[in-house]
C-alpha cells in the first residue's frame, strides 16, 4: 500500500493570460489531496472518495480511458489509463482519495489527485519518475479531460513552493518568498473554468487588439509582482492585485460575489485584493498589514464571504508512506 499527497493551489498573478502564453504566479497551499494504492489479483479498477459520494465505483482496465466516468472519478482513471499505457502495465488496483478541501472552492482538486496519482503509481510500480515527468504526464491527463488549461495547478501540486509559470510548464522557477500572509475568501460560489477559459478565448478572437495588450500589461505585472514577493513588499503586492483585478475586470471574469468580498476587503483598508483563479466565483485573495488581518477577515465575512485559513509555499507532491 502506497500512500501520496499533493497540495491545493491559489493563482496570485496572470491568470487567463496565462493560457495565451504570459507568465503567471502561483502558490501551493497547505490543503491537500492525498490518494492510496495497492495492487489487486484481478484486472479491476476500484476506486473510493468518500469525499465525493464513490463507494467502490469498479472499471476494467481497457475502460479506464474509454468509458464516460463519473466526473468525481475520470481524473484518476484517466491518470492510471494515461500511466498504464505509457510504461506499459496491467494491474488491478484498490484507490482511495482523500481530500483536506472541498473540490468546490477551487484549490485544483482535479490536478492535485492527478498528481498524486502519477506518483503514487511510480512508487508502486518501481518507475523511477522526476518531477517533470510527473508534470507532463499529469498535465497530458488534464488536457485530455479538460481540453484547456495552462497546467499551472498540476505545476503547483508536482512542485510545491511559490512558482513562476509558463503554459505547459514552458518555465517553472521557484521564487524565493519569505512569508505571504495571504487572506482567503470564499463566494460560495463555484466556478467553471474551463467555459471561463473558452470565453476568453472567444473574447480575443472577436477583440485581439484590446485583449492581447490587457495580456502583456498582466505579463509586466506578472514581472513587478515576482520582484515584489523575492523583496517582501507587501505594499506593491497589494497594490499589483488591484491593477491585476482590474485587468480581469476589463476582459469581464468578474462577478458580482466576488467585487462584494473585494470591496470589503478594500474598505477595510487591505492592501489590495483580486479574484483567484478563472473568476466567476471559487475565491478572492487579499493582504493586509498583521494589526489589520482581523478586521479585513471580519470585513469580508460581514457580506457573505468565507474565509479559509491557508498556509502559502508548502511542500509538493510526497510519499506519506
Ligand atoms: C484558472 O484557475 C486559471 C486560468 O488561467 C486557467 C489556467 O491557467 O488553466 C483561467
Amino acid at each position: 500500500m502506497i500512500k501520496v499527497s499533493a497540495p491545493g493551489k491559489l493563482m496570485l498573478f496572470g491568470e487567463h493570460a496565462v493560457v495565451h502564453g504570459k507568465p503567471c504566479i502561483v502558490t501551493s497551499v497547505n490543503h491537500r489531496m492525498s490518494v492510496e494504492v495497492e495492487k489487486r489479483d484481478d484486472n479491476k479498477i476500484v476506486l473510493t472518495a468518500p469525499d465525493v459520494g464513490v463507494e467502490n465505483h469498479e472499471v476494467m482496465i481497457n475502460d479506464l480511458k474509454n468509458e464516460q466516468h463519473r466526473k468525481e472519478c475520470k481524473f484518476v482513471f484517466m491518470a492510471v489509463g494515461n500511466f498504464f499505457e505509457k510504461y506499459n502495465i496491467k494491474s488491478g488496483l484498490n484507490i482511495k482519495t482523500k481530500s483536506d478541501f472541498s473540490s468546490k472552492v477551487g484549490f485544483g482538486s482535479s490536478s492535485a489527485v492527478t498528481v498524486s496519482m502519477i506518483k503514487a503509481l511510480s512508487e508502486l510500480f518501481g518507475i523511477n519518475m522526476t518531477d517533470r515527468n510527473i508534470f507532463d504526464l499529469s498535465y497530458k491527463t488534464v488536457l485530455d479531460i479538460q481540453g484547456v488549461g495552462s497546467g499551472f495547478d498540476v505545476a503547483a501540486a508536482t512542485y510545491g513552493g511559490i512558482l513562476f509559470f509558463k503554459k505547459a510548464g514552458e518555465v517553472i522557477r521557484k521564487i524565493n518568498v519569505k512569508d505571504l500572509p495571504l487572506i482567503v475568501g470564499y463566494t460560495g460560489v463555484k466556478a467553471d473554468t474551463p467555459t471561463l477559459v473558452r470565453e476568453i478565448n472567444e473574447k480575443k478572437m472577436k477583440y485581439p487588439e484590446l485583449i492581447g495588450p490587457v495580456f502583456d500589461l498582466s505579463e509586466k505585472k506578472v514581472i513587478l509582482a515576482n520582484r515584489a514577493l523575492e523583496e517582501g513588499n507587501l505594499e506593491t503586492l497589494g497594490e499589483l492585485m488591484n491593477f491585476s483585478h482590474g485587468l480581469l475586470n476589463a476582459v469581464g471574469v468578474s462577478s458580482g460575489e466576488l467585487e462584494k468580498l473585494i470591496f470589503a476587503s478594500r474598505n477595510a483598508e487591505s492592501l489590495g485584493a483580486k479574484l483567484s483563479g478563472a473568476g466567476g466565483g471559487d475565491c478572492m485573495i487579499t493582504l493586509a498589514k498583521s494589526d489589520n488581518q482581523e478586521d479585513v477577515k471580519r470585513a469580508i465575512e460581514e457580506v457573505g464571504g468565507i474565509i479559509i485559513p491557508v498556509k502559502t509555499n508548502v511542500e509538493g507532491v510526497r510519499i506519506e508512506s
